[in-house]
C-alpha cells in the first residue's frame, strides 16, 4: 500500500505540474479526490494493512492528500493570474509596437557635410558669415559698383536701406580678410537669395560654399589643382573639370568650372562653379598687399552638386519637406 500510495503522489504531482487550462485542475482533482477518484480507492485497501501498521498508513495517506490538494491550489492560482493578465490590453504582448519614424539628414546638409569633409582634408578651415549683409559686403568690397547690372532689385532682394539678403557667399570673403592675415585657406557654406522665379533649376533660396586662398605665390595651377582633385573625391576618379573663361567683378582672371558626368554612356557637362584668382582691388578693400598677396576664390552650388550626386531633377523637391521625396535618401 506504501507504494501504491507514493506512486499515487508522483504522478498526480506530475499531472498538475502539467496542466494549463482550470478545467485540467478540475478533471484531476475529481479523478484523486472525487468520491470514487483514486485516493478513496487506495483508502480502502487499509483493511487489508496489518492492524499495527494501519495508523503510519492512514496517517501517509494524509500527507499525500494535502500535497495534492496544496499542489492544485497552487497551480489553479498561476494558470488564474497568466489567464487575467492575458485579456488585459496592457499586458497583451501579441499588439504590434507603436512605430516612431526617426528623422534623418536632409540631402543637402549630407552633400554640405561631405564638401566640408572634402576641403578639411585639402587643408581648408570652414568659415561662416550673415545672411542678412550690407551691400558693402555684398557688393563693393567685391569691385562691384552701385551702377553694376547685379545690383539691381531683379538680382538682389533688398531688406531695408543698404542691407540685402546676400546673393552669394562671396562677402563672407571679404569678412574673413577683415580680420586675419595670409595665409588663409577657408571655405564658407552656406545660404543665399536671390529673387528667382522658381523652376527646375532655380529656386529663391539655395546653397553655395566659396572657397578662398591666399597667400604668397598661389596660383591659378593651384585653384586647378584644388578644384580637380575636389571633384574627384566628390564624383569618382573618372571625374573631369572643364575651365570656360568668364567674368567676375572680384577675380580676375575668372573662369566658370563645369564637371563631367555620365548619362547612359553618353559624356556630359554641368556647370558647378564660378572661380578665379582674387582681384587686386579686393586686396585693396582689405587692406592686403595686391604686390606681395596673390589668392584664389570659387563658389560651388550646393544644391547642383546633390543633384547629380543623387540624381535628382528638380532643385524644388529640396525645399518641399515632402516625406515621401526626403525618405529615400
Ligand atoms: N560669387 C559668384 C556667384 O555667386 C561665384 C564666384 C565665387 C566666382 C568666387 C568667383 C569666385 O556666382
Amino acid at each position: 500500500m506504501q507504494d501504491a500510495l507514493a506512486r499515487l503522489r508522483d504522478e498526480t504531482l506530475a499531472q498538475i505540474e502539467a496542466a494549463i487550462r482550470l478545467d485540467e485542475i478540475e478533471a484531476a482533482r475529481v479523478a484523486v479526490l472525487g468520491r470514487k477518484g483514486s485516493l478513496k480507492q487506495a483508502m480502502r485497501q487499509l483493511k487489508d494493512v496489518a492492524p499495527d501498521e494501519r495508523p503510519a498508513m492512514g496517517q501517509l495517506a494524509n500527507e499525500v492528500k494535502t500535497a495534492i490538494v496544496e499542489a492544485l491550489d497552487a497551480r489553479r492560482k498561476l494558470i488564474e493570474r497568466a489567464e487575467t493578465q492575458a485579456t488585459d490590453a496592457a499586458f497583451d504582448i501579441t499588439l504590434p509596437g507603436i512605430h516612431r519614424p526617426l528623422g534623418h539628414e536632409h540631402p543637402l546638409r549630407r552633400t554640405e557635410a561631405e564638401l566640408r569633409e572634402v576641403f578639411a582634408r585639402l587643408g581648408f578651415e570652414v568659415a561662416e558669415g550673415p545672411e542678412v549683409e550690407l551691400e558693402y559686403y555684398n557688393f563693393e568690397a567685391l569691385n562691384i559698383p552701385a551702377d553694376h547690372p547685379a545690383r539691381d532689385g531683379f538680382d538682389t532682394f533688398y531688406i531695408e536701406g543698404d542691407v540685402v539678403l546676400r546673393s552669394h557667399t562671396s562677402p563672407v570673403q571679404i569678412r574673413v580678410m577683415e580680420q586675419r592675415q595670409p595665409p588663409i585657406r577657408v571655405v564658407v557654406p552656406g545660404r543665399v537669395y536671390r529673387p528667382d522665379t522658381p523652376d527646375a533649376t532655380h529656386s529663391p533660396v539655395f546653397h553655395q560654399i566659396e572657397g578662398l586662398v591666399v597667400g604668397e605665390g598661389v596660383t591659378f595651377a593651384d585653384l586647378k589643382a584644388v578644384l580637380t582633385m575636389a571633384m574627384r573625391e566628390l564624383f569618382g576618379p573618372d571625374t573631369a573639370t572643364r575651365f570656360r573663361p568668364s567674368f567676375f567683378p572680384f577675380t580676375e582672371p575668372s573662369a566658370e568650372v563645369d564637371v563631367s558626368y555620365a548619362v547612359n554612356g553618353e559624356k556630359r557637362w554641368l556647370e558647378l562653379l564660378g572661380a578665379g584668382m582674387v582681384h587686386p582691388k579686393v586686396f585693396e578693400a582689405v587692406g592686403y598687399d595686391a604686390e606681395r598677396y596673390t589668392g584664389f576664390a570659387f563658389g560651388m552650388g550646393i544644391d547642383r552638386v546633390a543633384m547629380l550626386k543623387y540624381g535628382i531633377p528638380d532643385i524644388r523637391l529640396f525645399f518641399e519637406n515632402d516625406v515621401r521625396f526626403l525618405e529615400q535618401f
